[in-house]
Parts: C-alpha cells; structure tokens; sequence
C-alpha cells in the first residue's frame, strides 16, 4: 500500500560517499524534473558548517553532471539545511525534532546512508523522541550480512517501524532495464508458451564488472561478491525472470510472486559453487593480506516449481573480468530434429533471449534464418533493440528511488520475507565458502567457475 507523501526528507550520513556519489545527484535530477518540493536536512558531524554542507553539494553534482544548470544546483542548495552533531548526542536528536517541527512536518523520510552498524542505533534514537510516528525510513544494503543477522535488524527495525514504513533499497529495483524484465515478460504473449522447463534449457545470469574495488577494500574485505551482489542485485534480478504472472502492478502482488519463488529455490549446494579472487587483490587499500574473500562467484541455483523444475540457474558475478556487463541470457533447447543442414556447416545455435541491463541496456533474440543459397542451410542471426534509441532518455536508478521514498511508493524496495528468503538460500554457501580460487584481473574469473556447469558451457556474454 502506498504511503502519504513525504514533507522532509532527512539525509543521514549526508556528508559520506553515497550521498556524495549518488544521492546528492539524484537530487539534482528531482529537482531538474520538478519532482523536488520538500526541504532537505543533512545529518552531519559537528565541524560542517552550513556553507561547507552546500559546497559539498555542488561539487557532488558537477562530479557527476559536469553541465548542470547552476540555476537548478541553486534551487538545491536552497533546500538543504543542516544538522551537526554526533548520532550518539542526544542534543543531535532534540535539534532535528526541533527542526522538524520549524518546516511542521508530519510525514519525513529518513534516508540511512550510514554504514549498516548504525542502522538499529540511528533507528532507535529516531523512536526515542517521537520520530518513528512522523515518517519512514529507507535503509541501504547490506541488509544484514547472513540469516540470522538480517532477522536480528528486521526485529530491530520492527520494533521501532511497522514494515510498511520500512523501505530497504536495492538499487537494482530502481533500473529501468532490470523493470523491463517484468514489462517484456508480461506485456507480451509470445514469451509465455515457452517461459518454462519443457523449452528452457538454462538460464545464466552474469554480472561482470571490469573495475576492481575501487578504494573500497575496508567494506569489501568483509563482504565479498556473495554478499555484495548475489544476494541482493542478482536475487531480484532472477526473481523478474522466474516468478509467475502477479495478480497486478500493485507492490504486494509483485513481493508474494518475488516470494514464492525464493520459497521455491534450493538453499546453495556448496558442491555447485565456486568462488575466485582476483590476483593483486590482497595488495589494495584495505583488503587482508591474506584475505580469502571471493570478488568473483559463480554458483548453480534450482528452483523446485512447476515451471521450472530441471533447469539450472547459472548466477556468476566478478570484479576486474573481461567487460562491463550484466545479462540474463535464457537458452532454449534445440528443435527436436535438425531438417536444414545440406551445407553441412557447424551445427545450429540454440535460439538464446538476451536481456541486457547494463549500459546499453537492450533485449536480443538470437534465432536462426535461412542461410543464402542453393542450399537449405541456417545460420544465426541477432534480432536486437537498443532501449536508449528506441525509446529515449530514462532515468537513474537511484533518483527513481529517491523519488519514490518521497512519493511513498513501496513497490521498487525489498519486502522483509524477499529478504530473509534470499540469505536463506545464500546460507550453506556462507558455512561452507570452499576455497578461493585465484585468477587474473581482465579474465573470465577462475578456470573452476566452468565445473559448476556439469558439460553447459558458458555463453558469450555480448555487454
Ligand atoms: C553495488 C555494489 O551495490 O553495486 C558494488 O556494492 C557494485 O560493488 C555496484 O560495483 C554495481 O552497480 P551498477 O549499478 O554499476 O551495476
């Protein structure tokens, strides 16, 4: 269900690296489209001052809009305003209550982009002056760091929060082309007949990343890919591409179909699982020399329904491979007799649907046409759209977001069970990490990432 819309967004950890990157961006953006209408209130330590915090804010922008419109960076700054102080200060609290009640608001969003161990303390200090009853919060991932970790906050949370007032990110939710999924699925009929075990053969899920760690060795080292990405970005994204048709647009239809599927997947078999690091890792900034954390996964995941009993789910996910893309490729099986093949050439492709969600975001479908000549004979041919030409500008994820934590729109964040669903089937492979295998930055990731495949072959991953 929707939630009234906010009157003040409240920015934790404004002055830190999300923000910086990425909030103070996406503000921009609301406020070019006109989405922007409510003050902006900064939680910050106490040695910034006001004009520090605007400062900030303009050289967050132009990092990531070199050609914004200072016009519009103004009207941004106009909004902000400041609270300096520690989380751990009660006169921190009394001041945003105080500040609050100065713009009469009834109905803030208390953004946490703080680091996930301030969640709860952030959470309660909100409780302990009244301000659980005047707003929601968004809280960013890492939501938990296993089963029993996210079950412990999501208490924590609920015990200050309903759960309808809790708004747990996933930026994934908030790309157009991870949506699409969803829309292109079940905007169309022709996918339907075979979206199932009798035509699927496998599905692979890639998410390659060509950057390293970027700097970010002291979160990294702790976390790895699994829980970086898989269980998180990837989990949402194979959600999309197994669940059933949902009842309607409406958030709760499209959580309860997320869900069964979740409920429906296999816990990881380790045995079907490999983990990789790349060389040179252990040399950044923050990483353990002697670290053992995977920053590439792969991992076969199977899903015990009706529709797609069988058919194995290849999910991998590296930093510093080969390219910069992420793709869900199905692959259908082959017809049940192969007619044309007089030019006896290599035998015929399997027909693949190529969603690609990273930057050129798009959908291909590989299919084979007859070949020119004498010959009846077929070769493969691509049939591709490029959603960027084909229809125009889209926006980011995070001021999609953004925009509908202030609207109260719900249906692009994590529900509660989605989560504790998704570390339960990430468990065993947390148990029982097997060993890290090494391989080379600008690779395909470890050579063992093949054995999870059972004699499937990885398919090219186009970017
Ligand atoms: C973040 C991860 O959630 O997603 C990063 O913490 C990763 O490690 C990033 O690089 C990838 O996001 P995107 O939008 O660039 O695919």
């Amino acid at each position: 269900m929707n939630q009234p819309a906010a009157d003040v967004l409240v920015l934790f950890g404004a002055t830190g690296d999300l923000s910086k990157k990425k909030l103070m961006p996406a503000l921009y953006q609301l406020e070019k489209h006109g989405r922007l209408t409510v003050p902006v209130i900064g939680v910050a330590r106490s040695d910034w001052s006001d004009s520090a915090f605007r400062q900030h804010a303009t050289e967050s922008i132009l990092a990531a809009t070199p050609d914004a419109d200072p016009n519009i960076i103004a009207a941004v700054c106009k909004r902000l305003d400041l609270v300096q102080g520690d989380y751990g200060d009660e006169k921190t609290w009394a001041t945003l209550v105080h500040k609050l009640d100065k713009y009469t608001s009834e109905n803030a969003v208390f953004y946490m982009a703080i680091p996930p161990n301030m969640f709860p303390p952030v959470a309660t200090s909100l409780a302990s002056v009244g301000l659980n009853t005047r707003g929601r919060i968004v809280v960013e991932k890492p939501f938990g760091r296993d089963l029993h970790s996210a079950l412990e906050l999501n208490t924590i949370l609920h015990s200050v929060f309903p759960e309808e007032r809790i708004f747990r990110i996933d930026h994934y939710l908030g790309k157009e082309s991870v949506e699409d999924l969803l829309v292109f699925r079940f905007s169309n009929t022709l996918l339907e007949p075979v979206w199932n075990r009798n035509y699927v053969r496998s599905v692979q899920i890639t998410m390659a990343e060509s950057i390293g760690i970027e700097g970010r060795g002291n979160f990294y080292d702790g976390v790895g890919a699994i829980r970086d990405v898989v269980q998180n970005h990837l989990m949402q994204v194979l959600a999309l591409c197994a669940m059933e048709p949902p009842v309607g647009p409406d958030s709760s239809y499209l959580q309860d179909e997320k869900a069964k599927v979740f409920a429906a997947m296999r816990p990881i078999d380790p045995s079907c699982m490999v983990r990789g690091q790349y060389v040179g890792y252990r040399d950044e900034a923050g990483a353990d020399p002697n670290s053992s954390i995977e920053t590439f996964a792969a991992i076969k995941l199977e899903i015990d329904s009706w529709r797609w009993a069988g058919v194995p789910w290849y999910v991998r996910a590296g930093k510093s491979l080969a390219t910069a893309a992420t793709e869900v490729v199905v692959e259908f099986r082959e017809p049940p007799s192969m007619l044309f093949d007089e030019a006896g050439g290599p035998p015929a492709g399997r027909n693949l649907v190529r969603f690609r969600l990273g930057k050129k975001d798009g959908v291909t479908f590989s299919l084979q046409a007859k070949t020119p000549g004498p010959h009846l004979d077929s070769q493969n041919v691509d049939v591709a759209v490029d959603f960027a030409a084909a229809l125009g500008e889209r926006r980011e994820a995070y001021e999609r977001l953004l925009d509908d934590a202030l609207a109260g729109i719900p249906r692009r964040f994590a529900r509660e069970d989605i989560v504790e669903l998704t570390w339960r089937v990430i468990q065993p492979a947390l148990d029982n990490p097997g060993p890290v295998h090494p391989y080379f930055r600008g690779s395909w990731g470890p050579a063992e990432a093949d054995r999870i495949l059972g004699g499937d072959a990885w398919l090219p991953v186009t970017g």
